[in-house]
Order: structure tokens, then C-alpha cells, then sequence
């Protein structure tokens, strides 16, 4: 278990103990942010997962992928520390990891 901290859209934030080699999306979902719609289920096609990573672990995390960096283009939210939340593997190194849930487009 790594301990992540979720803040949602109204400010509010939460540790949750996430499962490790399971996405973030997942982890986020099963711990009950509902507003995290994560439509397509990860299959990277909805961006409806979109969240903003704490600056001192975007470097912790793998590079993003073309198809990711193409998806999050579509979002008027989108920040240098954008992330789709299904493309983050959890692992003990992301302990501490603080993620923002990003405004809906
Ligand atoms: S859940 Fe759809 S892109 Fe991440």
C-alpha cells in the first residue's frame, strides 16, 4: 500500500492507502471521488481522468506516451504537471504522491 493524497474539485483532500500496480485512476475511483469519471475505463480514450500531479513527483513518474500527451492537448485544463490518472502505476515510490482532480472540461 502507498499512501496518496487526493484533493478533489471543491478543495477537499483526503489520504487514501492505494494499491500498488494498480492505476491511480482505479485507486481514485475505488476510494469513492465520484468525480473522477474515468469513462472509458483506461483504455486512454476520454481524458476524463485528467489530474494534476504534486511538481515534486512529475519526475518520479514514467514519461508520458504520445497518444497521452495528444488526449491531454484536448482538455483547457491542462498544466505542465497534467497526468491521465490510468496511465500512473502506483508503486511505493509514488509514497506521499498529492494529486489534483482536474476541473471537467
Ligand atoms: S480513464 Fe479514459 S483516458 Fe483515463
Amino acid at each position: 500500500m502507498t499512501s496518496i493524497t487526493i484533493i478533489d474539485r471543491s478543495g477537499g483532500e483526503r489520504s487514501i492507502s492505494a494499491k500498488d500496480g494498480v492505476s491511480l485512476m482505479e485507486n481514485i475511483r475505488d476510494a469513492g471521488f465520484d468525480e473522477l469519471l474515468a469513462l472509458c475505463g483506461g483504455c486512454m480514450s476520454c481524458a476524463t481522468c485528467h489530474v494534476f500531479v504534486d511538481d515534486a513527483f512529475v519526475d518520479r513518474l514514467l514519461p508520458m506516451s504520445e497518444d497521452e500527451n495528444d488526449l491531454l492537448d484536448s482538455s483547457d485544463a491542462r498544466k505542465p504537471n497534467s497526468r491521465l490518472s490510468c496511465q500512473i502505476s502506483v508503486s511505493p515510490g509514488l509514497d506521499g504522491l498529492r494529486a489534483t482532480i482536474a476541473p471537467e472540461d
